[in-house]
């Protein structure tokens, strides 16, 4: 220790012995904060208005006073029984996997739904599960059933006598709230750290469930008039046509994973997180068992203290996999949450596009592209059915993403001879581009072959941010088609050994609007004759065939409109 370290030890416990005789309090700790809830002003829980969305505005600012304290009194302090008012738990919106609560709390790791109504909430197997690591046996699929000690319905009678204060001590409550809005994910390790899973499956369930639960239905508009929509596996109803701005995500919590388990190896998921969400405050698995361990006394029975969330969405992929779409139609948890806000008409059809742009701005991208929905006529069919109303892009960029250093890898001389197909259609319409005086309906066009472990994250950003139709072998870099902007030729071409099939990126560009195909060497498929999951020998080989010319063919019919 130096000397200016000692002297500022020594000043800083200078001002704290002054600061403290300076506060009238004899017990600091407890009624610290009480001057907020002086008078007639209420405990800051109780200013959330009872309208579940218009509670999940943005609060006033925060006290860390326990919700609801007494005002101090001159009389006899008010009996717990009849003062103590905790806020019922209520559910803004759920699907399987993804519950948006309000007013739940926390004790002991088991989050408690406060209810006088219990038959009110989803079964809770449908909400949360143990947390563990899936495996496909039988025992690890009854061991993910969640137990009271995962989450408990209790009444208000029950929560009291938990969580009462001791009157003498001047308490009303043992309640502290964690104030804003929090995301819990209750998955391990297991998937998160994976690029694909944590920013293809996670941030986009999140954002799609967060902005719907926060938008209106439009399903009241009479869906009798209107053709089916090809995009919209569920239902008929009509998107917002502007996605609205859902209030702040304040807080992460990984309750299952440590720090290092929601990261990815190439760093993208922190990278994205970052870009996405500057000022999201991340707890992992400490920050969270930090929380547990203060809720129950030292002989370890008898629970003293909980955590209030005003607003928590929690995700849970167990649970999300007992649900119709993830657990029998996809395997994607994300598509429980996206069906669930489009199935109610509260999905504009450019849900993401404000987190792509965020990315993009932050890595350095030309944002000023001319790639943006115009306002849609909710009255025009065509509109709805063709996509027209996005624009063509101005330059058609195809970029290839070469797995050849990779594990799971296209043969070296498929790889070769596709290359060289690409390159011969590129040169072909930049020729008839350039014979058009590079105007009329002809339009240049790019070719970018890249190994993305090559690249700086930003380059990467920057480059599938202006990509138009994106090519690869299946695999985890195909989630950067979430960078893609949407128009009407933008489209995934998947490479597969034949016939293998998964339904990640499929599933993932569909969800965004835009095409996708897979390539079996000399055929492909779309929606209409899409294959079942297999994954056939060969399938995480370094022997994948193709056949370059069928898949250039494919890319040029695409953009003039005949695939
Ligand atoms: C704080 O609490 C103590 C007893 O716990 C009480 O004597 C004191 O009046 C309280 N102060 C205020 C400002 O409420
Ligand atoms: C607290 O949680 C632990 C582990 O889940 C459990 O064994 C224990 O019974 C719980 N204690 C109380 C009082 O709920
Ligand atoms: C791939 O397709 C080409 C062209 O039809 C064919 O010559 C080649 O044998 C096929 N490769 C495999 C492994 O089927």
């Amino acid at each position: 220790m130096t000397r200016r370290d000692a002297i500022l030890i020594l000043l800083g416990a200078i001002s704290m012995q002054i600061f403290s005789s300076l506060i009238p309090f004899e017990r600091p700790s407890i009624n610290i904060s009480t001057h907020s809830t002086f008078g007639s002003n209420p405990a800051p829980i109780d200013k959330i208005p009872p309208n579940p969305l218009l509670g999940l505005e943005r609060e006033p600012p925060a006290t860390t006073a326990p919700i609801d304290e007494i005002p101090p009194s001159k009389s006899a302090p008010t009996p717990i029984g009849s003062a103590i008012h905790l806020p019922e738990t209520s559910i803004v919106s759920h699907a399987p996997g993804w519950t948006l609560f309000r007013d739940i709390y926390m004790a002991n790791g088991t989050l408690f739904i406060l209810s006088s109504s219990p038959k009110n909430f989803p079964p809770i197997r449908d909400m949360t599960s143990t947390g563990l690591e899936a495996l496909n046996t039988p025992e690890n699929i009854a061991a993910r059933e969640p137990t009271k000690l995962n989450m408990d319905i209790i009444t208000p009678e029950e929560a009291q006598r938990y969580w009462g204060g001791d009157v003498k001590r001047g308490e009303k409550n043992r309640v502290w709230s964690v104030e804003g809005n929090t995301m819990l994910f209750n998955d391990p390790g297991q998937f998160l750290n994976h690029y694909y899973h944590f920013v293809g499956e996670l941030l986009l369930g999140t954002w799609a469930f967060w902005q719907g639960a926060f938008s209106p239905s439009h399903s009241y508009l009479d869906p009798t008039n209107l053709p089916p929509r090809k995009d919209i596996t569920s239902t008929t109803v009509v998107p917002p046509s502007e996605p609205i701005k859902p209030p702040p995500v304040d807080r992460i919590i990984f309750a299952h994973a440590r720090p290092h388990e929601w990261r990815d190896h190439p760093g993208f998921n922190a990278y994205f997180l970052r870009a996405a969400f500057p000022s999201v405050n991340v707890e992992t698995e400490y920050d969270w068992k930090d929380r547990v361990d203060v809720t129950f006394a030292p002989d370890g029975h008898h629970l003293t203290r909980a955590w209030h969330f005003p607003t928590l969405l929690l995700t849970d992929r167990s649970a999300a996999f007992r649900g119709q779409y993830c657990g029998s139609q996809n395997q994607r948890i994300v598509s429980e949450a996206v069906e669930k806000m489009r199935g109610e008409g509260r999905l504009a059809r450019n849900w993401w596009e404000s987190v792509r742009r965020d990315v993009l701005k932050f890595a350095g991208a030309d944002t000023k592209t001319k790639d943006i929905i115009k306002t849609v006529n909710l009255a025009d069919p065509d509109i709805l059915e063709s996509g027209i109303d996005m624009a063509m892009p101005k330059k058609i960029v195809i970029t290839y993403i070469s797995r050849q250093d990779v594990k799971r890898r296209l043969i070296e001389a498929d790889h070769e001879a596709l290359v060289k197909s690409l390159r011969e259609l590129v040169e072909r319409k930049n020729s008839e581009w350039i014979k058009e005086g590079r105007k009329g309906t002809s339009r240049e066009w790019e070719l970018n072959v890249v190994k993305a472990e090559q690249m700086t994250k930003d380059n990467q950003i920057k480059t599938f941010g202006r990509t138009s139709i994106l090519l690869g072998v299946h695999g985890n870099g195909l989630t950067h088609l979430v960078l893609m902007a949407r128009s009407p030729i933008t489209t995934v071409i998947e490479m597969f050994y034949p016939k293998g099939f998964a339904h990640d990126y499929e599933w993932t560009a569909k969800a965004l609007g835009m095409k996708h195909f897979g390539i079996w060497n000399d055929t492909y498929f779309g929606e209409r004759n899409m294959p079942n999951v297999d994954y056939p020998d060969g399938f995480q080989g370094t022997q994948i065939p193709v056949f370059g010319p069928t898949v250039a063919k494919l890319i040029e019919d695409r953009v003039a409109g005949l695939a």
